[in-house]
């Protein structure tokens, strides 16, 4: 499976740390940056993720900054993404299985790095439901 991730400054030590968690499974990374603690705009990084999702590069989008809330708010701007920030195994897994959301986006400053990797855990092994949430994800996907 291929991820794509990316970062700000406020999210690069942690996206480092969960791109190696993430080979280390087997999963493709393409890492869209940025590549250092330099500061950065965190919606050029959304942007990159975001673009590799729709296209098809990659199944998913891992996007990490200080809270995971801008990265969320740029991300969804891009047409066919739905972009879930989350802060718990258990909404990770609901985003999926309800929303079905294809980029999941993290704090890098609220949130320790084995709470990120149990969320990316849920979230890259959680299917789409399906049925009674099939009419409302198409809603969503209506309103672009
Ligand atoms: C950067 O200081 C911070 O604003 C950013 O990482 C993020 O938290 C925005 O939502």
């Amino acid at each position: 499976m291929n991820i794509a991730m990316g970062a700000d400054h406020a999210g690069f030590e942690q996206k480092e740390l969960l791109k190696n968690y993430l080979v280390e499974q087997g999963f493709t990374v393409h890492d869209k940056g940025c590549f250092s603690e330099e500061r950065v705009d965190y919606p050029d990084f959304a942007q990159l993720v975001s673009r590799s999702v729709a296209t098809g590069e990659a199944d998913f989008g891992v996007l990490v900054c200080g809270t995971g809330i801008g990265m969320a708010m740029a991300a969804n701007k891009i047409h066919g993404i739905r972009a879930a920030n989350v802060s718990t195994a258990e909404f990770a897994q609901l985003a999926r299985e309800h929303n079905n959301a294809n980029v999941v986006t993290l704090s890098g400053r609220f949130v320790d790095v084995e709470t990120n990797k149990a969320i990316l855990d849920a979230f890259l092994n959680t299917e789409f439901a399906g049925g009674r949430h099939e009419c409302r994800v198409s809603k969503i996907m209506e309103l672009e």
